[in-house]
């Protein structure tokens, strides 16, 4: 279907800047290449995240997969989290066959709660896994304080919060053990579909990535690793475990570092059109709009709204269906993790987190993105008030 307001912007959002880098790449290509635009993208990133490192990756999930090996979770371990994530929050710690445990969420910002988290610390417990949801950050002082209270390590989110803060800092060098990006096309920005960066003041973590993320390989000069092998043998690189490959490629890097360039640009675009959605749907009864608390700056990734049924006429679902119907591209971020059927199969039951399977029924995320202009947003708005008066 041809949508009026598409939901993905798919690929649209490069231009002459990514496609010079793609060129200038492919003609220089070469030996002496080697990981030259990674180490750029890589330095430009902790630069602009203001961290000590920033270790590339194939993407977000192997970032969050990568950085729990590197908290050394494992087989038996707590990781608590909140239910409202993509599935790959929660698929990471199972992949180091720790336990996902789900904290609920607050109703304002759908972040996880520090009460919450409270309520499900035990012995078993390690990490804490952070969603900075929509780009809002979380709560980081007092969830930082929980963690340090209670000997717990902490790995943030950060998926959706490329530029985000949190009291003027930047989300990914806030305190915690390690935090993780993803570039995946519907992010504030892309390598082309796929990436994602690991970003950490902590050496150890930041080795670890590098290691893991290539075999666990591990390289006389890089790593400080010699032994009398690679003596004997110059051409012999030893490996120190079962790492994987989760690198990020060249071309990748290379888009990563033009996509760089305009973040600040994009999250400018994305706040002007929040604010226009925000100030044409504020007097439609039944829509509650996101918010943004005093210390915070959001990255705007979306722009969720609640539709309160009683007061707008038609529920969500309904709504997405009528949205759809009429051109209009829109999604539900995100459907709870124990909704799943493999977590429910693992025993997650309805009931664990009410805010957020109460929230879930009412949230609709509308398309937002810096290729957008003022007047898609108003056809979006017109639409819903078409919706609630002609269900
Ligand atoms: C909150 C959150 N965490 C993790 C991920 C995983 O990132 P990726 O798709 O780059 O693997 C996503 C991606 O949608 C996400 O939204």
């Amino acid at each position: 279907m041809e949508f009026k307001v598409p939901f993905y912007t798919y690929g649209n959002i490069y231009d002459e800047l990514d496609i010079e880098q793609i060129k200038s790449l492919i003609s220089s290509y070469d030996n002496k290449i080697k990981y030259k635009l990674r180490d750029e993208f890589e330095k430009k990133f902790s630069e602009y995240i203001g961290c000590k490192y920033a270790i590339s990756v194939s993407s977000g999930t192997a970032g969050l997969h990568l950085a729990l090996k590197a908290m050394n979770i494992k087989k038996g371990d707590e990781v608590i989290t909140t239910p409202i994530t993509w599935v790959a929050t929660a698929n990471s710690i199972l992949l180091c066959e720790g336990k996902p445990v789900f904290a609920d969420i607050d109703k304002d910002t759908l972040n996880i709660s520090a009460e919450s988290i409270k309520e499900k610390i035990n012995s078993n417990t390690k990490a804490i896994i952070p969603v900075h949801h929509l780009g809002h950050p979380c709560e980081m002082d007092e969830i930082n304080k929980i963690a340090k209270e209670n000997n717990i390590k902490i790995l943030g989110d950060c998926a959706l919060s490329i530029g985000s803060e949190y009291k003027g800092k930047k989300i990914g060098n806030e305190e915690g053990d390690a935090h993780v990006f993803s570039f995946h096309t519907q992010k504030n920005i892309s390598t082309l579909g796929e990436g994602g960066m690991i970003t950490t003041n902590n050496k150890k973590i930041a080795e670890y990535a590098d290691i893991y993320r290539n075999h666990g390989i591990v390289y006389p000069d890089r790593h400080n690793y010699k032994n009398e092998r690679i003596k004997t043998n110059p051409w012999f690189r030893e490996c120190i475990g079962p790492g994987y490959n989760y690198r990020l490629g060249e071309f990748q890097c290379a888009v990563g570092v033009s996509q760089l360039k305009k973040l600040e640009e994009f999250n400018k675009k994305r706040r002007g059109l929040v604010e226009y959605y925000s100030e044409l749907l504020k007097d439609i009864k039944g829509i509650e709009l996101p918010i943004e608390k005093d210390y915070a700056k959001s990255s705007w990734a979306y722009y969720i709204i609640k539709i309160k049924e009683n007061e707008f006429g038609i529920n969500r679902n309904k709504l997405f269906i009528e949205l759809n119907k009429r051109g209009i591209g829109c999604h539900v971020h995100y459907t709870p993790i124990h909704y799943f059927e493999y977590y429910r199969n693992l025993g997650y039951k309805k009931g664990i987190c009410k805010n957020a399977e109460e929230l879930y029924e009412e949230i609709l995320s509308l398309p937002l993105s810096p290729i957008m202009n003022k007047k898609d947003v108003k056809t979006v708005v017109n639409e819903i008030k078409n919706c609630k008066t002609n269900p």
